[in-house]
């Protein structure tokens, strides 16, 4: 390994679909308005793909594209593929195989991984390749996060917490070798906590049968019938296939973790908040946005949000914020730039880039 080898972000893209959905659109599925979405929420709107005609890999396609020729290279070119999503096209295999077929990625050789890291799923991709990359073992790796939230959502009033929050979406990264001074991915921190695993989940299906853990608390799936590991007709007569959420905890818990693990990755490249740039937390709810800018006293311009437009796209929030941010020239050449993330698991990360 090269001592002063370190990763870049070559090239970054990103896709939204084309169907806005506005929070008056969600009141002719659930009771819910314009005015309680916007005030807990900060959102506006959200997309939503075209059912049978887009998927998550191909949605990461179209922002991977994007990507692969804002760095120079072909789809050949790609050595390894990381895909973080919690709603990929199939059960398994995962999406890292579709989205290399998709791109037309004739390297046979390459590696194609799947994490599931939620809403740090990013974060947790850059820590991966920047370690792939800083062994000399890659030289191209093709980083997407996307999600397609509106094929699991509950829109009866019963899912309506969790429904107005997500949207879809994906964005991509290239992430290559850089020996240019002090340029490249400084840090990355990454942590971990299962105890309130089931607070921010989907649990079915799966292979847990109902009596593991703490899944009494969200209804059991059938226990007794065999062959009922995966989608029962008890899951779909008891509207057991979708995700759940304790907002509250997830908010009170957020609000810590962000702060804390910006301020360790600070700590462990002997930066200060001040030194900061621009920070991209991951697009969770504005106003948890908001508590952290607050508590690390951000001023406004060093924080990007565009929630209110896409809403929560878990694994995508932040390199669709961070390509936008980087097409509108938020995103300069020497500039500090961190991402923060923290989600389901629960898992909260965060990377500090140097650009
Ligand atoms: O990427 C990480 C993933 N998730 C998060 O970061 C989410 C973190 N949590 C949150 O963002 C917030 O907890 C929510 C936005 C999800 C909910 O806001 P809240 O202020 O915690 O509301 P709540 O769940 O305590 O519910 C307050 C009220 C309840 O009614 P009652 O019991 O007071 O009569 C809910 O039934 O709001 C009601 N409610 C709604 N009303 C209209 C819940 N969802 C809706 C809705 N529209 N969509």
């Amino acid at each position: 390994m090269t001592e002063c080898m370190r990763t870049k972000i070559a090239g970054i893209g990103h896709y939204v679909p084309e169907k806005v959905v506005s929070n008056h659109d969600l009141t002719q599925y659930m009771d819910t308005s314009d005015e309680w979405i916007r005030e807990r929420t900060g959102i506006e709107s959200r997309r939503y793909a075209e059912k049978h005609r887009e998927t998550t890999a191909s949605m990461g396609a179209k922002a991977a594209r994007i990507a692969l020729e804002r760095a120079g290279i072909t789809a050949e070119e790609v050595d390894f593929i990381i895909f973080a999503t919690l709603s990929p096209d199939y059960y398994f295999p995962g999406c890292g195989v579709l989205l290399q077929r998709e791109l037309g990625v004739t390297n046979k050789e390459a590696g194609a991984l799947d994490i599931r890291n939620q809403c740090s799923g990013f974060v947790y991709g850059i820590s991966i390749a920047d370690q792939f990359i800083k062994s000399g073992m890659y030289k191209n790796i093709l980083l997407v996060g996307s999600e397609m939230h509106s094929m699991g959502l509950d829109f009866s009033d019963e899912g309506r917490a969790v429904t107005v929050i997500f949207g879809d979406g994906a964005g991509a990264v290239v992430l290559q070798p850089t020996e240019q001074e002090g340029q490249g991915v400084l840090t990355t921190c990454l942590h971990s906590d299962g105890t309130h695993a089931e607070e921010l989940a989907m649990i079915n299906p799966g292979s847990h049968s109902g009596y593991h853990l703490g899944t009494e608390k969200f209804g059991y799936p059938d226990v007794d019938v065999p062959g009922g590991t995966f989608v029962t007709q008890t899951m779909v007569d008891n509207n057991l296939l979708a995700p759940n959420m304790t907002g509250q905890l997830v908010f009170k818990t957020a609000v810590v973790k962000f702060p804390e693990v910006i301020q360790e990755a600070l700590h462990k490249t002997g930066l200060q908040v001040s030194d900061i740039d621009l920070l991209i937390p991951h697009q969770a709810n504005l106003r948890i946005s908001q508590f952290v800018q607050k508590s690390l006293r951000l001023p406004d311009e060093k924080v990007f949000n565009n929630i209110q437009k896409y809403g929560n796209t878990t694994a995508a929030s932040i390199p669709i914020a961070l390509s936008e941010a980087w097409e509108a020239g938020l995103v300069k050449e020497g500039n500090l730039i961190c991402l923060a993330a923290f989600g389901s698991g629960f898992t909260w990360g965060s990377a500090l880039i140097r650009w």
